[in-house]
């Protein structure tokens, strides 16, 4: 593939942003109309609105150039067949057979993964029918009333995210609670309420190496026979969620209840894995069913969608758009649903693990901006913490709104006011208040200039009737392959993630250095060293 630089969309691109860099959304607006009901689009139950970007038919016309001179649909299709695009691993890129229907195909090396994909699905739902019926018993003898799953990254972030996303779906006399940080406050705070003999423990964990999740993992199994008193009761009281088979046998778990998955399934694109099994715990199979046929109607719209309508499509080029060529560095994930708390943390792994990369395909250093910083949370709290620096600031955000037409918590007028909020934000960013209608309200001209709101401000608002398990898997996967398409036009590996590796392996080494009792060798540099030392001396 040549250079993105020297594409002849990406240099047109480059002399139109000179163009667009002054056109204001108002203009834009009154030259069109219709432009609120035309730049829209619809798949899977959801709604894109992106007339307030400050693109015109020009724009998209190039951005659609962009994505087609870069292979983006071909790239795609790689993926759905399963082809190895994951080159630095030498891995397929398949979470999308994840949530494929029973008579799909889809192989890999020659086999068909999809009865496997269910297999493990049914064994799911018969452990976690068992548990939301209280017939899988503890060691005890007592039922399994609490969940703990003990995972990092994606075997955490995409599971807490979408128990929370999905709680009004719960089974409310169960307790689900997620240990991440080895920071031992985590464990200690989640379980000094729970009893021993009604807990069970989910060891999240693809590669079952993961140090954090690995020392709650054997803190949480101290806790547990510290009380229960017989390795026997580790049986009845963990289960696993890995792909290493013979790492969950070293650590005593039975392979009888561990839930297999794939190398072909990222971390961060496995949420909908056995890595999802306490979601399904909580919200029962049916829902969990429900949730990856949402995923799956993302898939399709992505696969067949035309790359004018389709919408992972349209928000990764306009997300290009600001990124490449307006200078945008960040993007900001504003979900108007209290129950959508996590999604914003859950986007940051997805978004900035899968793209912040600087290294071609190729293993070329790139010459352009990659992956946004991501970031957000839950309205109408972000209105009153950091949205006077989007309205006002020097900085150019572009944000997504994600609201939903029916609350799943009918309590007059809550809902209305925080949809006008949606509404009145995305109009406030778009067309801001002018100087003459500061002074026109009768504003000291003195302070009229801090009360001018320059507008301009771009965002998507993203509607779907109500957040059932079936929109948030829409949802969830709609994030998945804008990712996906930024990545295939940045011609870089959102598949692997070797930026976290040099800080783990560090990690490891220093661990041993201040549990020393002897003054070690610290070959570290002078800064390290002497935190070290200050450490060591002031740890007790
Ligand atoms: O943060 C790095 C990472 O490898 C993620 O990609 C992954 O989701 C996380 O660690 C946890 O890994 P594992 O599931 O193997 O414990």
């Amino acid at each position: 593939m040549s250079k993105l630089t020297d594409l002849s969309a990406w240099q047109a691109l480059e002399t139109h942003y000179y163009d667009m860099a002054e056109v204001q959304l108002r203009e834009l607006f009154v030259s069109d109309p219709q432009r609120g009901e035309r730049l829209t689009a619809e798949g899977a139950g959801l709604y894109l609105d992106y007339s307030k970007h400050r693109v015109t038919d020009e724009t998209l016309k190039l951005l659609l150039a962009l994505a087609a001179e870069a292979g983006v649909e071909k790239k795609r299709d790689a993926m759905f067949a399963g082809e190895k695009i994951n080159i630095t691993e030498g891995r397929a890129v398949l979470h999308t057979a994840l949530r494929a229907p029973r008579d799909a195909v889809i192989n890999v090396d020659g086999k068909n993964v999809v009865p496997d994909v269910h297999e493990v699905l049914d064994r799911m739902g018969e452990f976690a029918d068992q548990i939301r019926a209280g017939k899988w018993l503890g060691y005890t003898g007592k039922p399994i009333k609490n969940i703990v799953n003990i995972g990092i990254g994606g075997s955490d972030l995409g599971p807490v995210m979408a128990y929370e996303a999905l709680k009004h779906y719960s089974q409310r006399d169960l307790t689900l609670r997620f240990v991440s940080n080895v920071d031992g406050t985590d464990i200690a705070e989640k379980t000094r309420d729970l009893d021993p003999a009604e807990t069970l423990f989910i060891v999240s964990s693809k590669t079952f190496t993961t140090q954090e999740t690995m020392t709650n993992a054997r803190t949480a199994r101290q806790w547990l026979l510290s009380a229960l008193k017989d390795d026997a009761a580790v049986a009845r009281h963990f289960v696993a969620v890995s792909t290493n088979a013979t790492e969950v046998q070293k650590f005593g778990i039975d392979t009888a209840n561990m839930f297999g998955f794939w190398d072909w399934v990222g971390g961060r694109y496995s949420m909908d894995s056995a890595i999802g099994l306490s979601v399904m715990i909580a919200v029962g199979p049916d829902n969990y069913r429900e949730l990856l046929a949402g995923f799956h109607d993302m898939d399709e719209h992505f696969r067949t969608a035309p790359a004018d309508k389709n919408l992972p499509m349209l928000m990764g080029l306009i997300g290009i758009w600001y990124n490449n060529f307006f200078g945008a560095e960040s993007v900001a994930v504003l979900p108007y649903d209290q129950y959508l708390a996590y999604f914003p943390a859950y986007l940051q792994q997805l978004d900035m693990e899968s793209n912040g990369k600087h290294i071609t395909l190729e293993g070329q250093t790139v010459d352009y901006q990659t992956g946004p910083i991501i970031w957000g949370q839950p309205g109408t709290n972000g209105q009153h913490a950091f949205y006077q620096l989007i309205h006002q600031g020097t900085k150019l955000i572009p944000c997504d709104f994600i609201g939903f037409c029916q609350t799943l918590n009918v309590l007059p007028p809550h809902h209305d006011l925080l949809m006008a909020n949606v509404f009145a934000q995305t109009e406030a960013l778009a067309f801001g208040k002018t100087y003459e209608q500061v002074i026109a309200d009768g504003v000291d001209p003195k302070i009229a200039p801090h009360r001018v709101f320059d507008g301009n401000r771009p965002t998507s608002t993203i509607l779907a009737d109500r957040l059932t398990p079936r929109t948030l898997g829409a949802l969830i996967a709609l994030y998945e392959h804008k990712v996906f398409v930024q990545g295939a036009i940045w011609d870089i590996n959102s598949f692997d993630q070797w930026g976290v590796e040099l800080g783990k392996v560090l990690a490891s080494k220093i661990a041993p250095e201040l549990d020393s009792k002897a003054e070690p060798d610290l070959k570290h540099d002078s800064s390290t060293n002497t935190l070290i030392r200050r450490y060591r001396a002031r740890r007790g």
